[in-house]
């Protein structure tokens, strides 16, 4: 997308923000989502879950457990029986990435990618984008001037990928930091400058967005030990101290904390200094998910 089309899905998710979050809307009333979460996920199945609440649809919800994708039926078959069964719209999170675009291929509804493997998290690009915009009082929701930092496990990221598409289209100078193992050179390619070395960039950024070691991706050993990654790339208390005050402190979560990001760090909402928004990247979630229901089905 370029920055008009997720400047229009952002504003979209403004206007449900605004109108209430207590408001029973019918944006989707006598709709039904397919909720098929073949991963685990617990912000991005809930936030699509109420966001069809709030838009007055149903959901029929299945994970990878307790369908008979454990007795061995594809991805492919599994959606089409949703959709068979009546579902106007899938959600859908994939261990493998492309699992989204597979589906889509079979189904005659709208499919929206809720993350596959380690290739795009697009809703959570989005969140992100708007929670970050909002903080930084951008909005118009053009992130031109800031300097993000995205640090950590880059290589298997898939919010990675979906938060430089975002952030960068959107204005924002993005740096991806990380050990050289979680940052390999092709990486280069998503046209962001990289470095190994999280305590020079600190005081340059204006937001820094954590990322989780993704261990359940790493095939064999894991490449980095947990003590030479918190050495050199965990956001410490004291390593916090280092950022501009004006920062923002971001984490799609779930957050692994004492090993990528210092609870205390996490969880500061206010007072002087850097400032967590992880909770308001939770709550951007369900409007940013309102919106691209709505817009899926024409609404
Ligand atoms: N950020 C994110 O996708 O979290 P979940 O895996 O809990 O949905």
């Amino acid at each position: 997308m370029d920055a008009r089309e997720i400047r229009s899905i952002l504003n979209r998710a403004k206007i449900f923000e605004e109108s209430s979050a207590r408001a029973q809307l019918d944006v989707l009333a006598a709709r039904r989502v397919g909720n098929l979460f073949f991963e685990d996920s617990t912000r991005t199945r809930v936030s699509f879950t109420t966001a069809v609440q709030r838009l007055g649809g149903t959901t029929i919800d299945l994970f990878g457990t307790g369908s008979s994708v454990s007795k061995g039926e594809s991805l492919v078959d599994t959606a089409l029986t949703v959709e068979a069964g009546g579902a106007d719209v899938l959600v859908v999170r994939t261990k493998p990435a492309g699992g989204a675009h597979l589906i889509a291929q079979h189904a005659s509804v709208p499919v929206i990618n809720a993350g596959d493997g380690r290739h795009q998290h697009p809703t959570q690009g989005l969140l992100d984008a708007y929670a970050l915009a909002r903080a930084t009082g951008r909005q118009d929701f053009d992130l031109s001037g800031l300097t993000v930092a995205i640090v950590g496990d880059i290589a298997n990221s898939r919010v990675a990928r979906s938060d430089i598409n975002a952030f960068s289209t959107l204005g924002a100078r993005v740096v991806l930091i990380g050990p050289r193992p979680f940052c390999p050179p092709a990486i280069a390619a998503l046209g962001c400058e990289m470095s190994n070395d999280l305590d020079a960039w600190l005081p340059k950024v204006d937001a820094i967005q954590m990322l989780r070691v993704q261990t359940e991706r790493h095939t064999g050993s894991t490449p980095v030990t947990r003590r030479q990654y918190r050495a050199g790339y965990a956001l410490t208390c004291q390593r916090a101290e280092r950022l501009q005050n004006h920062a923002v402190v971001m984490h799609p979560g779930p957050a692994n904390r004492g090993v990528e990001i210092d609870g205390p760090v996490a969880d500061q909402f206010n007072g002087e200094g850097p400032r967590s928004i992880i909770r308001e990247q939770v709550r951007a979630g369900t409007f940013i998910r309102m919106a691209v229901l709505a817009m899926a089905l024409g609404r």
